[in-house]
């Protein structure tokens, strides 16, 4: 720490605050962003909440390739949430975090900027000349109000995502949100098709957010997304982690609507194209999980376009009974595959998989529980994923060039699936009640059937495209440059 400070007394550059929502997927994507920064000349302090900040400390292994990066440095900011401890591993309780970070963070995180703007509090950073903080830690705009500094938003979901949120005020204004009864859920209302909303394709009920789910007005979950994509207002200028080719109607209503809008994405290459010169193009991720290299050892005995990869991301649940029908569902498929399933996936208890099933997939089925994902989703082994659309894995996916089969689970994944499969046409959706007869018939159609083809040739169009916007010079970095000259630096 010694070094790093001298090594700041003597920074000149200009100073970027970015403020990451606490989950692995939000940290993810704004790691990248700052890194991108940094390799365009700004000093970063990369802020979490306590609370993954001390479970990255739990995880030595993540934490080692961030040390002593010139011009970089972490803080982290009381959340008020209670610390993880071993044995805490089921413990995800949402609402109430949520809950918590915005009664906490907006006083924590006012008190970690002043300090930093402030040249007699020791802090040894240069003054902040810009915030960034992701859309989903709205409390960053009572810091920057009070002390005068810019604040940008950036957004980690799909801008469908975003926009999906933020037209659940309107339709709880309407009426059509939350739910009238329990029974809605099952009695078809699901089906009722939505009045198509500025930007976006029409569907059904069932695509909107699961937040809306729910038959109380007041649902801490519904109300959140609401206020928070909302509180976009107030920012300065908005970033997302998409690019034009891939969300164009959706990126212009929000740009008619929102402040100055920038699609810098997909953040996953983006970080790939820093000058390998750059000190921040070695570093490493921060995952809450160690990471298993051993798939890829594994992946490097097996076919081409072979291996199906299974994974529902950092925050999805299964019931017992879900992750015995996914499990039969690959067995039955005859297919060779990839699955991590994370110490928490199962609500309530440990994922235990029959003495069968091992023997049924012996020599074929590779199972952790976190793998290094997109080195997983690059190789030439891997020719399908099977995947909660969360908006990471998708980008990364696409990025691949592999076509998905999606079992969306919460938040934006719904809308994300539709996407995928309505407009984008690299995916195919499994029924929430999932059954394993499907989950392998849709496996033999993805990985041997024609269907699989067609969106295999289309998932590396979409791939071309990415790359297109994320190389040096395209479409996202010349967004990027003038975000930089527009916004952040702008006298
Ligand atoms: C959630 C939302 O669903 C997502 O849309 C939102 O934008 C962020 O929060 P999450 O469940 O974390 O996301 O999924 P996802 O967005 O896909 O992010 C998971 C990240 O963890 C990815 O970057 C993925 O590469 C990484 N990961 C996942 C691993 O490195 N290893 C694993 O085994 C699993």
């Amino acid at each position: 720490q010694g070094k790093q400070d001298q090594d700041m007394e003597c920074s000149t550059k200009a100073h970027l605050v970015c403020m990451a929502a606490p989950a692995q997927g939000h940290i993810n994507s704004m790691l990248n962003l700052a890194k991108v920064l940094h390799s365009k000349g700004f000093f970063i302090t990369f802020v979490n909440t306590d609370f993954v900040h001390h479970r990255f400390l739990k995880n030595p292994e993540s934490l080692s390739s961030l040390d002593g990066l010139p011009d970089f440095r972490f803080a982290s900011i009381p959340d008020g949430i209670s610390p993880f401890n071993d044995g805490d591993e089921h413990r995800q309780d949402i609402p109430n975090y949520s809950l918590a970070i915005k009664n906490n963070c907006p006083a924590s995180f006012l008190k970690l900027l002043s300090a930093m703007n402030d040249p007699n509090s020791g802090v040894p950073v240069p003054p902040v000349n810009c915030v960034i903080s992701d859309c989903f830690a709205s409390f960053t705009l009572n810091a920057t109000a009070k002390l005068g500094i810019p604040n940008v938003f950036y957004c980690p979901s799909s801008v469908c995502g975003f926009l999906d949120f933020y037209y659940c005020k309107e339709l709880m204004e309407r009426g059509i949100i939350p739910l009238k009864s329990e029974d809605d859920l099952t009695n078809g209302y699901l089906d009722t098709v939505i009045d198509r909303r500025p930007g976006m394709i029409e569907v059904r009920m069932r695509d909107l957010t699961s937040f809306v789910r729910t038959t109380n007005r007041e649902d801490i979950l519904l109300n959140l997304i609401i206020d928070e994509t909302h509180a976009s207002h107030q920012a300065t200028a908005m970033i997302f982690n998409s690019f034009s080719e891939l969300e164009s109607p959706l990126l212009d209503a929000c740009s008619s609507m929102l402040p100055p809008v920038f699609d810098v994405g997909p953040m996953c290459l983006l970080s790939q194209y820093i000058p390998n010169d750059s000190a921040i193009a070695l570093f490493g991720r921060l995952n809450l999980w160690k990471e298993d290299f051993g798939c890829v050892e594994w992946l490097d005995e097996k076919e081409p376009g072979s291996v199906l990869y299974v994974n529902f991301g950092s925050m999805a649940n299964l019931t017992s009974e879900q992750l015995l029908e996914f499990a039969w569902g690959l067995a039955d498929s005859g297919c060779a595959f990839l699955w991590a399933i994370r110490p928490d996936l199962v609500v309530g208890g440990t994922a235990l998989l029959p003495q069968e099933f091992s023997e049924t997939t012996k020599g074929r089925s590779f199972i952790t529980s976190w793998c290094p994902q997109q080195r997983v989703l690059s190789h030439a082994a891997v020719g399908g994923f099977l995947t909660h659309c969360g908006w990471n894995s998708i980008t990364e996916s696409i990025s691949a060039g592999v076509p998905m089969i999606c079992w969306p689970f919460f938040g934006d994944q719904q809308i994300n699936c539709r996407y995928i499969c309505s407009v984008w046409g690299i995916g195919m959706e499994i029924n929430e009640d999932v059954k394993r007869e499907e989950v392998a018939r849709l496996i033999e159609k993805l990985m041997r059937g024609q269907k699989g083809k067609e969106m295999k040739k289309k998932a590396m169009e979409w791939q071309e495209k990415a790359f297109e916007a994320a190389k040096a010079g395209g479409g996202s970095w010349i967004n990027l440059e003038r975000l930089i000259k527009e916004i952040i630096t702008k006298e």
